[in-house]
């Protein structure tokens, strides 16, 4: 048999890739030099049109069961890179048979955790970067998904309002079933501190770490991270009949944390006096869909919500509560957000997310307002962060956006 593509139809060009050479040798000038986190197999990067697909080579077997891990986080709405296909049946030219490649999207403005810190990591961004974890478990866990290699090296993170957002990038282990049990989620947990702290102390060696940071008091914060979001989400309540009030406070609790709540139990006790409340399902993105619908962004969940901020101060501050949220959404994108956007010069569209760059001159306004002991505008202020932050900061982008997605 010969070469075989499983996968997307949209990349027919993947065939052209030199698949009869070994990953590892494959020409430099095919490769792209992007940060790669830590990895038994083969990973390289390579542009397949106008994408750039990371290439990992692995047995057959697991190429099979990734892909379709893969494809299922994604139906699922779980946070992880994306599937493009495998390919096997790849045979060197003296006939030597060559290992199954599994293609995915290389996740655009994501970065592995080493790529986050120039000299040391910081406490506060180790304490991000694991909040972000646990989110994503608790996310994983939600939809019924067992990781079973749960550590940071297996994650990728993007910038999110200050914060960072996770993403899964080996699903080699995750298994899929209807709900996951006490003791599925508790070894998963268990199993991504001991990998926390192993890949902290490996920075500590490395004299990479913050010598404020200790790495089992943060492998400990993951774990209660995880557990006080977890217990937030699911936790059985109960009230008093006639406190409908406490369960509408907790589903905007919940709404603040980024989470709806599709389905919520109520069970009456017999006593007739007490009620029972558990949310069934929840799903995340609560602000990141709002700003879909509103504005037309796909954005991370802290963006969202700032982005959302700045248009309550719009609507607030041009007096138009009484008109449709559509149409001030509108006028603040037209008269707000793209504003910003056009005075970000074209070769520095790729160092940071449009969204992640409008809070990033938010903050910088803020600092300058201060200063100055007055408003400073928006314009100007963006004028001053494209000078003095945005131009110094490296490119984190893959590729360059289409610029007029802007
Ligand atoms: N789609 C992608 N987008 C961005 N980076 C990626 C992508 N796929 C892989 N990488 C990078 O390559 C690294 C290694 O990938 P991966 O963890 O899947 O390899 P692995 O050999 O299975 O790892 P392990 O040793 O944990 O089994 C990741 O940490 C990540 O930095
Ligand atoms: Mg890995």
């Amino acid at each position: 048999m010969g070469l075989h593509l499983l996968g997307e139809p949209s990349h027919p060009s993947l065939l052209d890739l030199p698949w009869s050479t070994p990953l590892e040798d494959w020409p430099p000038s095919q490769l792209i030099g992007l940060p790669r986190g830590i990895s038994r197999h083969v990973v390289r990067f390579v542009r397949v049109d106008d994408t750039v697909m990371a290439i990992k080579e692995i047995g057959e077997w697991a190429a099979k069961r990734e892909y379709e891990v893969l494809r299922a986080l994604a139906r699922a709405g779980v946070p992880a890179v994306h599937p493009v296909g495998i390919v096997n049946g790849r045979q060197a030219a003296d006939g030597t048979r060559l290992e199954t490649a599994l293609v995915t999207q290389h996740l655009e403005f994501s970065l592995p955790y080493r790529a986050l810190f120039s000299q040391t990591l910081r406490p506060t961004t180790a304490t991000r970067l694991i909040d972000a974890l646990a989110v994503l478990l608790v996310r994983l866990h939600l939809a019924g998904f067992w990781w079973g290699d749960c550590s940071l090296s297996n994650t990728l993170f993007r910038r999110d309002a200050g914060s960072f957002s996770a993403y899964l990038v080996d699903g080699e282990t995750t298994e899929q079933h209807p709900s996951l049990t006490d003791g599925q989620r508790a070894h998963d947990l268990q199993q991504g501190r001991t990998s926390i702290i192993g890949e902290l102390m490996d920075l500590q060696a490395g004299e990479l770490l913050d010598s404020e940071l200790d790495p089992i008091a943060t492998g400990d914060t993951m774990l209660a991270r995880y557990t006080e979001l977890w217990a937030a989400l699911t936790g059985r309540q109960t009230v008093t009949v006639g406190e409908r009030y406490k369960v509408d406070s907790r589903i905007r609790t919940l709404n603040d944390l980024g989470f709806d709540v599709a389905e919520l139990e109520v069970i009456r006790d017999h006593d007739g006096v007490h009620v029972q409340v558990q949310p069934k399902v929840v799903d995340a993105g609560h602000h990141a869909r709002r700003a879909m619908r509103l504005l037309g962004l796909d954005v991370e969940e802290n963006q969202a919500r700032r982005l959302l901020n700045d248009l309550d101060s719009f609507r607030a501050a041009t007096n138009r509560q009484q008109d449709s949220e559509d149409l001030v959404a509108a006028d603040w994108m037209a008269q707000v957000f793209r504003p910003v956007m056009k005075k970000i010069p074209r070769e520095l569209r790729g160092r940071l997310e449009p969204a992640e760059v409008f809070h990033e001159v938010l903050e910088h306004r803020w600092f300058l307002s201060e200063a100055a002991g007055r408003d400073i505008g928006l314009l100007p202020a963006t004028h001053s962060y494209v000078e003095q932050v945005l131009r110094h900061k490296p490119e984190e982008r893959s590729v360059l956006a289409p610029l007029d997605a802007l």
